[in-house]
């Protein structure tokens, strides 16, 4: 089971901050350039209630296969995409991006994998290199992946005090750092977010994930074999 079970269409306030505002405008400005192409086959790695999945099939992907590990999340996504106009262009499937697995047809058949707060998932070198394979299994030759994942610094400490206590604490999302992760790689975190009270799940939403150190991420190398 995973945390996130717990959490389902709750996780959908999120998006109403002014913090989830300005992740959508920058996503929308880094993603659309590649949606503009005739035939887009898009993965959703870590879709969530699909709140990505219905603005990827918007704003031009051919097809959408949207994959999560949580039940819940899956049902809230499956929900939102039911009724809408996009219904036929979705595909939902349960799957665990540590344990790299061929989500299309054949290996390698997404020109474009999209992956928001997808990485954060790895806890250390082992598991990044598995989400990494999992990208690779299924990103055609010369495709994109295009993923929103934690900055990366050396002091974490000091980003996430900055962070927690200046402008940013006005979007509506604080962070927590205790945890440190072995090998001081980074932290595991608790993202914590306060819609504002109009909104009509108005209540503080948590979930957990990890922020590795940029220089434990500049270790990381893949060499992917050519299949
Ligand atoms: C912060 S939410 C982001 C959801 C969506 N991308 C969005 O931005 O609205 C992270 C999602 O990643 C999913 N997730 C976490 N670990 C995963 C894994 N190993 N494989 C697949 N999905 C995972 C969680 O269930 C959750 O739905």
């Amino acid at each position: 089971m995973s945390h996130y079970d717990t959490i389902g269409l709750k996780y959908n306030a999120v998006k109403s901050t002014p913090w989830g505002r300005l992740e959508l405008f920058n996503f929308k400005k880094h993603i659309q350039p590649f949606l503009s192409r005739p035939q887009t086959n898009v993965l959703d790695l870590g879709c969530g209630t699909g709140f990505y999945t219905e603005l990827l099939a918007e704003w031009g992907a051919t097809t959408v296969t949207a994959v999560d590990i949580s039940t819940a999340m899956l049902a809230g996504a499956n929900a939102r995409l039911r009724n809408s106009r996009y219904a036929s262009m979705v595909e939902f499937v349960q799957g665990d991006g540590l344990k790299p697995t061929v989500y299309g047809p054949k290996p390698q058949s997404y020109d474009l994998i999209a992956g928001v707060w997808f990485l954060n998932y790895a806890k250390d070198y082992k598991e990044l290199v598995s989400m990494f394979l999992t990208i690779r299994k299924n990103l055609k030759q010369g495709g994109v992946f295009v993923g929103v994942c934690m900055h990366p610094v050396e002091d974490v400490c000091n980003f996430i005090a900055h962070h927690n206590s200046k402008v940013w604490a006005m979007t509506g999302l604080e962070d927590i750092y205790q945890d440190r992760l072995p090998d001081d790689a980074g932290f595991m975190f608790k993202a914590v977010f306060h819609p504002p009270k109009a909104v009509k799940f108005g209540h503080t939403i948590e979930f957990e994930a990890y922020h590795l150190k940029k220089s434990f991420i500049a270790t990381f190398r893949i060499v992917f074999e050519v299949d």
